[in-house]
């Protein structure tokens, strides 16, 4: 389902830098049925995201305005969604020995002004129990003519979270790979709404301790 040169070039990009960015990579199909199933679900289907285990949301509203609405294999659009993931995780499996063991992703709505302070999908574990089991995050965007005037761009800081090297703007089709614990990373205000997908692939909680 994936050519296995594109998983060859994922999985060298991961080792390093550590991260990967393509427009062509996930079929256009995909992405229109994706885009599609998105824009069938109702307002009162997407609900505030929420922070870790924070429960605080008037702190969460200041650190993130998206709305979102978990992924499930109830569409023939999410399914093939679903599915080229696990492709990706088998093949990043095989290449790398990553020990991917489940992915996990959601619409996320970005209203007019939204946005997501920097912030890391994962902590990487420092003796005791793991603070998370993301491994590897991916986005995938949704928006249609999207302009450079609109914002709405994905910083990517390096490791050190000196400096930024990456800006990524959401256009249709783009997607996002990259190690979960390395790098910091926030979504800039956009003057249009913004719709992507999150993702996080996990490894078994066992595999941590
Ligand atoms: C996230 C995230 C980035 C984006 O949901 O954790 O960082 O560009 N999203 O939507
Ligand atoms: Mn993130």
């Amino acid at each position: 389902m994936i050519p296995e040169s594109l998983l060859n070039e994922i999985a060298d990009a991961l080792v390093e830098p550590g991260y990967w960015i393509s427009d062509q990579a996930m079929p256009t199909d995909i992405g229109r049925g994706l885009l599609r199933a998105f824009e069938t679900l109702q307002a009162d289907e997407f609900k505030t995201a929420g922070i870790g285990r924070q429960t605080d949301f008037q702190l969460e509203e200041k650190i993130r305005a998206d709305k979102i609405h978990w992924i499930s294999a109830n569409s023939p659009e999410t399914t093939q969604f679903l599915q080229w993931m696990d492709a990706l995780k088998t093949g990043l499996n095989r290449r790398l020995f990553m020990g991917l063991f489940d992915y996990e992703s959601h619409f996320a709505h970005y209203p007019v002004g939204a946005f997501y302070k920097k912030h890391l999908d994962a902590f990487r574990a420092k003796g005791g129990q793991p603070s998370s089991n993301r491994v590897l995050s991916t986005v995938y965007y949704l928006n249609e003519s999207w302009l450079p005037d609109n914002g709405g761009e994905l910083l990517i800081y390096n490791e050190a979270d000196s400096e930024v090297i990456e800006k990524v703007s959401p256009v249709f089709g783009r997607l996002v790979i990259f190690l979960s614990e390395k790098f910091p990373h926030e979504v800039l205000p956009a003057n249009r709404e913004r719709k992507s997908i999150a993702g996080w692939f996990r490894v078994n909680e066992g595999r941590l301790s």
